[in-house]
C-alpha cells in the first residue's frame, strides 16, 4: 500500500453507503450503483503529517475524506511545493488508477484524517458504468487542472521577475537572447542588446543606506520599463546593472535607444527627500555585426559598457 498501512476502522456497509451518499463524487449514483461501491470501500484513518499517498508508488485505492484535511505536495530539493488542500466531501489518488501510473504527489495528513479507501478495480468498473460518475469526475479534474495552470503562471512570473523592480531577471535575459540568437541565424534577422550600469551605486547605498539603494533601482526600473518599445523587453541582470533586448532592430537604432534611455534617467529625479543625481553607462552590441551567439555579443556589449565608465560615465560607447 502507498505511505504508511492505513489504520483501518470497521464500519458496517449501510454505514459506509451513508458516508458514500454525503461525498459529491457519488451524489447522483442510485443504490444499484453505490452498492458495489460500498462493499469494495473500507474506513481508514491516519494521524497529523502520516504519509498517505507517496508519489512515484503504484496505486491501489481512491481516497474519500470524511473528516480532516490533506495537503497535496510535490517533494523537491528544496522542500514540500504545496499543490493543494483538501478536505472533507474531496477526494484524491485517482490519477494513478486512472492511467495506471504511478502516484504522481504525495498526500499527507494535516491533522486526523477520517477516508473511505475505494479499491481500484471496483473504482474503474464504476467510472466505466456509471456515466453521472464519470461527469463528477471530469468536473473535478477540470477545476484541478485550471488552478495547476493558475500556479504554472504564477510560478513562471516568479521565476523570471526580479522581485524588486519587476522586471525580467538574468535568467529571463538568457533565455530571451539566446531565443533572439536563434531567431537571427534562422530568419537572418538583426537584433541588439543594450547594457546599463548604474553609476557610483555603491555610495549610494553605502552613504544613503539600502532602502534608499532599494528605491533609486525600483525607480530605474520604472523609467526603463516606460521607454522601451513593447517589443524590446528590459531586464534587471545584476545589483545595479540592467539590459534591454532592442528585436529587429540594427546599430544605429540601438545607439539611439541608449542614449535616449541614458539621457531621460540623467534628467529625471527619483522620488526621494534626498536630492541625488543618479546617471548610467551604457554599451551595445548588434547580432551577427559583433558577433554570433550569447557569449560574443554579451561580451562586446559589456566591453563597450566598460569603456564608457572608463570615458567618465553618463554615456554611451560604441561596440569595438
Ligand atoms: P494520484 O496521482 O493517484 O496520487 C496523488 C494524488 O494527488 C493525485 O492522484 C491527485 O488525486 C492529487 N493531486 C495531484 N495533483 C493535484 C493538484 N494539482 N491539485 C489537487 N490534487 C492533486
Amino acid at each position: 500500500m502507498a505511505g504508511n498501512a492505513p489504520g483501518r476502522v470497521y464500519l458496517g456497509m449501510s454505514d459506509i453507503a451513508a458516508l458514500l451518499r454525503q461525498i459529491p463524487l457519488f451524489r447522483e449514483l442510485d443504490e444499484g450503483d453505490l452498492a458495489p461501491l460500498a462493499q469494495a470501500t473500507h474506513s481508514v484513518s491516519f494521524g497529523t503529517d502520516e504519509t498517505i499517498v507517496e508519489i512515484g508508488e503504484p496505486g491501489h485505492a481512491l481516497f474519500l475524506i470524511t473528516e480532516g484535511t490533506v495537503r497535496v505536495v510535490y517533494p523537491s530539493r528544496t522542500g514540500d511545493y504545496e499543490l493543494a488542500r483538501l478536505g472533507p466531501g474531496d477526494f484524491f489518488g485517482e490519477m494513478a488508477l486512472l492511467n495506471d501510473k504511478p502516484r504522481s504527489a504525495t498526500v499527507r495528513a494535516v491533522d486526523p484524517v477520517q477516508a473511505l479507501a475505494l479499491e481500484k478495480d471496483v473504482f474503474r468498473k464504476a467510472v466505466r458504468d456509471a456515466p453521472r460518475l464519470a461527469l463528477h469526475l471530469l468536473e473535478a479534474l477540470s477545476l484541478r487542472m485550471r488552478g495547476a495552470d493558475a500556479q504554472i503562471s504564477d510560478l513562471s512570473e516568479q521565476t523570471l521577475h526580479d522581485p524588486l523592480t519587476g522586471l525580467l531577471n538574468r535568467r529571463a535575459f538568457q533565455e530571451r537572447v539566446a531565443q533572439e540568437v536563434d531567431r537571427t541565424h534562422r530568419y537572418g534577422r538583426t537584433f541588439s542588446l543594450i547594457l546599463l550600469d548604474l553609476d557610483g551605486f555603491k555610495g549610494i547605498n553605502d552613504t544613503l543606506g539600502h532602502d534608499v539603494g532599494d528605491e533609486v533601482l525600483r525607480w530605474v526600473g520604472r523609467l526603463l520599463a516606460e521607454h522601451t518599445r513593447a517589443s524590446d523587453s528590459a531586464f534587471r541582470i545584476g545589483g545595479e546593472e540592467f539590459a534591454v533586448l532592442c528585436t529587429d532592430t540594427g546599430r544605429e537604432t540601438a545607439r539611439y535607444a541608449a542614449e535616449r534611455l541614458v539621457g531621460i534617467l540623467a534628467e529625471a529625479h527619483p522620488p526621494l527627500d534626498h536630492p541625488l543625481e543618479v546617471t548610467m553607462s551604457a554599451g551595445y552590441a548588434t547580432c551577427p555585426v559583433n558577433g554570433s551567439d550569447f557569449m560574443e555579443i554579451y561580451a562586446v556589449a559589456d566591453r563597450a559598457l566598460l569603456t564608457a565608465k572608463e570615458n567618465g560615465r553618463n554615456r554611451v560607447e560604441d561596440p569595438w
